[in-house]
Formats: structure tokens, sequence, C-alpha cells
């Protein structure tokens, strides 16, 4: 199978040092998508903790039935099992907060530009880096598949649409390391999934503003129910975008995002 290999689990286990505890980590050469497996591996009962990695997956899945695409050794894919504790924040904003986790973790690593674009995109330089695509197992909110497609360069094999709007790490970041990304992101999620257990979005607000690519900006936002403009002013501590359009001040919990001419 060309250029897919696994990661080395001894390099991946050490990058992640203590955090290493936490995650219980399964690297696989080829699946349909990690997030179906990881799925059904939680209805089963797995841990929290739980990570599949991916090097192909054949059927990847991204938000709003879209077909992820990712190529063996030029990109990261891999699904994390998280459990919340009872009494801890439901997962209403969830996929807010591990946008912010994957941008602090690539910002460790010396990264530096990485933007949000809402719900959970990971941008670098106006291009997309990242998604994030995050399912709740049905019939237990407080468990989630948290599904993670990373660019590390941008691989030959994209289809001409997809590659007009997407980038890679290796522009944000000399040489990147599968095995020091991944450890990175997966200890940042850990913690920042401690703090969203316990404080919910609203004490990762901030962090995450300070962080989104369309902040005060002229958008577009299309969905389900049409298009909507005006300006993007925030997310509310529950999530929604918060859009002042000429009917005022909107809250939007789904659609797209594209900036608009002004
Ligand atoms: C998006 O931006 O639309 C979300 C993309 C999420 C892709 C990841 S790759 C690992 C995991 N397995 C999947 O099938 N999808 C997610």
């Amino acid at each position: 199978m060309e250029n897919a290999a696994h990661l080395d689990r001894t390099e991946l286990l050490a990058a992640l040092g203590s955090a290493a505890r936490r995650f219980d980590i399964d690297l696989l050469i080829e699946c349909d998508s990690s997030n179906t497996r990881l799925l059904e591996r939680a209805e089963a009962g797995a841990p929290s903790g739980s990570v599949i990695v991916c090097e192909r997956q054949t059927a990847g899945r991204g938000r709003r039935g879209r077909t992820w695409f990712s190529a063996p050794g030029d990109s990261l894919a891999f699904s994390l099992l998280w459990r919340f504790p009872e009494r801890s924040q439901a997962p209403a904003a969830l996929s807010l907060a591990v946008g912010l986790a994957l941008a602090r973790g690539l910002e460790h690593l010396g990264a530096r530009g990485i933007q949000l674009k809402w719900p959970n995109d990971l941008q670098h330089a106006g291009r997309k880096l990242g998604g994030v695509l995050v399912e709740l197992l049905p019939g237990d909110l407080r468990s989630a598949v948290i599904g993670v497609g990373l660019n590390l360069r941008l691989p030959a094999s994209l289809p001409a649409e997809v590659a007009a709007i997407a980038t890679g790490l290796d522009r944000a970041l000399e040489a990147p390391r599968r095995e020091t990304v991944l450890a990175a992101l997966l200890a940042e999620l850990a913690s920042t999934l401690d703090r969203y257990a316990a404080g919910g979005f609203a004490v990762l607000r901030a962090e995450w503003l300070a962080r989104h690519a369309h902040q005060n900006l002229p958008v577009r936002i299309s969905g389900d129910g049409g298009e909507e403009t005006g300006t993007c002013v925030g997310v509310d501590e529950d999530g929604a975008l918060l859009l002042s359009s000429a009917t005022g001040l909107r809250r939007i919990i789904s659609g797209e995002v594209s900036l608009r001419q002004a």
C-alpha cells in the first residue's frame, strides 16, 4: 500500500510523556472511517481516551455529509472517544472547544497564524488546514467521538476543487513530524476537554475569539434555511455564532460561514 505506514508508537508515546496514560491508542493502516470504527467500539463499552488513528480511510466523513479526503503520510486522521463525567457541561459547544484545543496544540509546536472558522475548522492564511467531526453516541449525550483530519502537506492527489481552498501544516511549521503533531494535539485535547467539562465553553470563549478568523468581518451564512448576511461579532457562551444583521443580532446554530466582500 503506497505511502501507508504506521506511525512510530514509541516515538508517539515518548512525545506524549505523562499524558500517555490518558489514552489507549490503536494505529490502523486502513479502515472506512475512524469515527465509524470508534463509534462502534464506544457502543461496545470502550473507555474514555480510546483513540483510533487511521493511515488510509476509504470512506472518511466530513461535516454535513461530505467526504473527507486524506492522503497516507501527508495527513493525520484520528478519532478520540471522550466520556464526560456526570454533572459536567453538556457537549453543546464541544466542537468549538475541540477546535481551540487543536489550534493550541499546533501553537505549542511553534505554529503561528492558526485561526478558527466557526464552528471548528482550522485555517491558515485563509485556507483550510483541518476539520473536526464530533458525533455523540446515540442515547448517551455525554459520550462523544471526536474526529480530526489535518493536512500536514497538501497531497498531489487532492481533487483540484479541494486543493484550491486547502493548505498544509508545512506552511506554518517546518517539517512537521506526524508523531509529534499527534502527541501535541492529544495532550492539548485532554487538558482543554477537562477545562470544558468543569466550566463549559464560557471559560474558553476568550481564547477561541482571539483566534476567530471572521471576527468583525462581513460574512455570508449558508445553510438549510437559506442565506443570511451580516457582520460576524463573535460567539455566544453556548457556541452559537453571533451575526449582526439588518434585522438585528442573530444567533446562528448551524450553517457554513464564508467571507463576503464588504
Ligand atoms: C470537516 O471539516 O468536514 C470535518 C472533517 C473530519 C475528518 C475526520 S478524519 C478522522 C475522522 N474520521 C472521519 O471519517 N472523519 C473524521
